[in-house]
């Protein structure tokens, strides 16, 4: 490893700097609280090499994004899944995820997307914006009805998990009552994603693949028969319609916006929810403008995101601020670092719901980017806007549950109570 890759500042103390704040990053407390490990690593190795984990490290916003929307760069290949978990073809799970749409290579990649982009088109996700208010609606009913009276409410099982997870149902055409059997089954896959995976977690990640697997398998035999006026069904029309994707492809491609569409958004609204509530001023500064909406939602997606980190390969070498990345390298673009990168975000560890952020980097850049933050956003949006009216007294009543893992990072629980001001 040649010195010039460890970024501009080059003496061996920022390099022990550099390789500490790594390891920090893997620890226990690194996974609670990543964020004074980024500031690390941006101060004494921005573009680091580190041994242990083969690969770089990029916490600056501007290397990050020049990785992602790269021509010379590309997403792992299955030479590096054999690394990582080397028997992953025998795992239902790691195939489904190191094979997926985002994993795809540019030529597939661009195939598959056209397909997708035919169908989720932005008309489709305005029509949604009544089912999101009438989703919300109801279940902002359940919350007042579970903690009106006083009680504490996990806001997460109540609303969280269940206004993406709905939204998206009735975009997939999935019916509501068979909902609450994927409140953990994405959860448990997306373990695999994690850069050490333990046997028993692997089991369980295969165990809820097949079961994601089956379900849709049967839902696309049943769409096949019987089209209705869902995604499902559009996906099927424009496949049949000249597109050429597999039969493979099209279940992988509906399983994965299912699940993208809904974990994310899940987890963006706990760890939203819990910086307007600590941080009580921004809370009430939104409750008194509404007009913010907009902007609070870029300040949460920027604030603690939900995807910390993607993978990129360096087709060719690469420069990045005087350092060579060789041909090869493996590349983590660390979009948490970014985020929170001073360069581009003045004060960039404060909260603050009048930010213009919109230069995250959450939603990921270039052609592999979110196919879905349209949705998300509309999502958050409504969200806010009717807990801050309906809730104005809400607070924090506990301490949540963080999700377990490095892969994606959000709560699992948030105790709240709702206070005296309740309206409907
Ligand atoms: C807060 C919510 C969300 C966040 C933070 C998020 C984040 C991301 C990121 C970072 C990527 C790029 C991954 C990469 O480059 O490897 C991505 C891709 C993707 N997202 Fe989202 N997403 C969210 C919501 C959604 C929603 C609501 C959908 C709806 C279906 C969705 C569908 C997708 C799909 C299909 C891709 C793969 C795109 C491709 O490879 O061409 N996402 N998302």
């Amino acid at each position: 490893m040649s010195d010039s890759a460890c970024g501009p500042d080059r003496n061996e103390p920022s390099l022990a700097g550099a390789r500490q704040a790594a390891r920090g990053l893997g620890s226990r407390e690194g996974w609670i609280d990543p964020y004074p490990y980024y500031a690390a690593l941006r101060r004494f190795a921005p573009v680091h090499y580190d041994e242990s984990l083969g690969m770089y490290l990029l916490s600056r916003y501007r290397d990050c994004h020049h990785v992602l929307t790269s021509q010379v760069t590309g997403v792992p290949s299955d030479a590096w899944h054999d690394q990582t978990l080397p028997n992953w073809r025998e795992h239902p799970a790691a195939v489904w995820c190191f094979t997926s749409l985002p994993l795809q290579g540019r030529a597939d990649h661009g195939r598959i997307r056209a397909l997708v982009n035919k169908a989720f088109t932005r008309r489709r996700v305005t029509s949604l914006h009544p089912t999101i208010d009438r989703v919300l609606g109801a279940l902002l009913d359940s919350l007042q009805e579970q903690g009106g009276g006083g009680q504490v409410v996990d806001l997460q099982e109540v609303v969280g998990f269940r206004l993406p997870l709905t939204v998206i149902a009735s975009l997939v055409g999935v019916p509501d009552e068979d909902l609450p059997r994927f409140r953990w089954l994405f959860s448990d896959v997306l373990r695999v994603m994690d850069a050490w995976v333990d046997p028993t977690t692997l089991a369980r990640a295969d165990e809820a693949m097949v079961e994601v697997r089956s379900y849709f398998t049967e839902l696309l035999r049943e769409r096949r028969a019987r089209p209705r006026h869902d995604l499902t069904s559009s996906l099927l029309a424009a496949a049949s319609d000249g597109d050429t994707v597999s039969d493979d492809e099209l279940l992988s491609l509906i399983i994965l916006l299912f699940e993208a569409g809904s974990e994310t958004t899940t987890l963006s609204i706990g760890t939203g929810t819990y910086a307007l509530l600590s941080n009580r001023d921004e809370y009430d500064l939104l409750r008194a403008d509404p007009s913010l909406a907009g902007s609070a939602v870029e300040e949460i997606f920027r604030w603690d995101c939900v995807g910390q980190r993607v993978v990129r390969i360096a087709e060719q070498d690469l420069e990045l601020d005087g350092a060579v990345i060789p041909a090869g390298s493996v590349i983590a673009a660390l979009l948490g670092a970014a985020n929170r990168d001073p360069e581009v975000f003045e004060d960039p560890n404060r909260f603050d719901v009048r930010r213009d952020g919109t230069r995250h980097l959450t939603f990921g850049a270039g052609i592999y980017g979110c196919l879905g933050f349209e949705l998300a956003r509309a999502e958050l949006r409504a969200y806010l806007a009717g807990l801050t009216r309906r809730f104005p007294d809400v607070e924090l009543a506990g301490e949540p549950v963080r999700r377990e893992g490095f892969f994606l990072r959000g709560l699992d629980t948030l105790p709240v109570a709702l206070g005296t001001r309740q309206l409907v």
